[in-house]
């Protein structure tokens, strides 16, 4: 099995984006939010964390209700490819849960301790998948998206070869 760098920012790399950033508290989410952009796993680890919490003089518990407030960030370490499986009302009654078992399958079902019925990445880091409540679309549910891309009517098969391409570097649109 393939990992992904999982190398952490250096010191010196945390050190710069804080430099950019010389307020006291009032640009720690800039800084968290550049630190998660730069990290090869689009996450947050807990030393970093600790670090910045250290270095603006900031309790750890309140860098920790930043990152927990704001939905964008994670405090696990992301794929490479994400996909968001709509479980809304209208793609529920017309099998997104399927979609997520099919992908909760294809990925070995393992998946790093996360809640897989919501949301879990793959342990190589290929993958993340995540459910969102509606993409706006529900004529054409189910609906999933695929890195950016929105693909509706979607069936098991269909999205397990896409995600089955994307992982491998194929195209993302699938005729099948
Ligand atoms: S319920 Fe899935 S797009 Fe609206």
């Amino acid at each position: 099995m393939t990992t992904r760098d999982e190398k952490p920012l250096s010191v010196e790399q945390v050190d710069e984006v804080i430099a950019r950033y010389p307020g006291r508290t009032g640009d720690v989410l800039s800084i968290l939010e550049t630190l998660q952009e730069m990290h090869p796993l689009k996450y947050l680890p807990p030393d970093t964390l600790k670090y910045v919490a250290e270095r603006k003089g900031l309790a750890l518990s309140n860098v920790f209700s930043v990152v927990t407030f704001y939905s964008f960030f994670n405090l696990r370490p992301q794929g490479r490819h994400t996909v968001m499986v709509c479980r809304g009302t209208a793609c529920h009654t017309r099998g997104s849960k399927l979609l997520l078992d099919g992908l909760l399958t294809e990925s070995g079902g393992s998946v790093n301790g996360d809640d897989a019925s919501t949301s879990f990445t793959t342990p190589d880091h290929e993958l993340t998948v995540r459910t969102v409540a509606c993409f706006g679309q529900c004529a054409l549910a189910p609906v999933v998206a695929v890195d950016e891309d929105i693909h509706g009517h979607m069936s098991d098969l269909k999205l397990r070869r896409m995600v089955r391409g994307i992982v491998k570097g194929e195209a993302k649109d699938e005729n099948s």
